[in-house]
């Protein structure tokens, strides 16, 4: 039975087919808002990897933010937090996952639109920072690029791009080199395995330079023996002798 076509509903095809049961499903949008559950997903990482993002955007600058998709748990909340009284812009495809989001904060708080993270209605060099929590490796490799470079299309010269997400093919990784668990992995996150392939620091030069920027990688921490990474990347615009030559 395709289920995956009750969710089809202006959902990219691969968010429908592939994630319908964790994203889209109502029912498993409550179950997989627990803290516990979305804690058990990320191996207890999730207060470290949301204590590592939080801890770079104290440096990053708040002119006006966007959380780049919903996330479970409490990151919204804590962005929120953070930035007060500045609005937390939030951009999902998914309403199920708006409402979320919504529901955790207070009125006024958060700037919450409907979007294709792959081509975004926002204006360019709009946003001072842009966070992604695990959202790369959910999608295909089109997907992807396309995504990356609407954040450099919209992250302004002196902006940051905060990426949380797995680290690049932790082979070491006892996780990794146990074979069923990776069968499990791979099955449950089809698009993992090209991301892990995935230069993120040349992919984005090549992006911004498309969109007449630099980006550079300029912090990063590795978190539980490298199987994830938070990666803080600088947004500069190109200078006007490289771009006139
Ligand atoms: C951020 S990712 C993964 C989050 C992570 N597993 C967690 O909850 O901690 C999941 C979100 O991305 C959204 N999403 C996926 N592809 C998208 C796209 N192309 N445009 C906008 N939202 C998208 C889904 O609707 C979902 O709300």
């Amino acid at each position: 039975m395709k289920l995956y076509r009750h969710f089809q509903d202006g959902i990219p095809w691969y968010l429908a087919r592939h994630y319908w049961w964790a994203y889209l499903w109502s029912a498993a949008v409550w179950f997989f808002d627990h803290q516990p559950i979305i804690n058990a997903i990320l191996f207890g990482q999730y207060q470290k990897l949301m204590q590592a993002t939080m801890s770079r955007l104290e440096w990053a600058p708040k002119e006006r933010v966007l959380q780049l998709t919903c996330v479970y748990g409490k990151l919204t909340p804590k962005l929120v937090g953070m930035l007060q009284p500045k609005a937390l812009h939030i951009t999902d495809v998914a309403t199920v996952q708006l409402k979320l989001a919504r529901s955790k904060t207070s009125k006024g708080q958060l700037l919450a639109t409907r979007m294709n993270a792959e081509s975004m209605g926002y204006k360019q060099d709009i946003f001072s920072t842009i966070i992604l929590f695990f959202l790369l490796h959910e999608m295909p490799p089109e997907a992807r690029i396309n995504t990356l470079s609407e954040c450099m299309r919209t992250i302004m010269p002196g902006g940051t791009l905060l990426l949380t997400e797995y680290a690049p093919l932790p082979k070491q990784h006892c996780l990794y080199r146990f074979p069923p668990f990776r069968w499990l992995l791979t099955t449950l996150e089809p698009f993992l395995a090209s991301f892990w392939q995935l230069n993120l620091e040349s992919q984005l030069r090549e992006l911004a330079a498309m969109h007449g920027k630099n980006v550079s990688l300029h912090w990063s921490k590795n978190i539980f023996s490298g199987f994830y990474r938070v990666s803080e990347f600088r947004v500069s615009s190109v200078s006007p002798l490289i771009r006139d030559k």
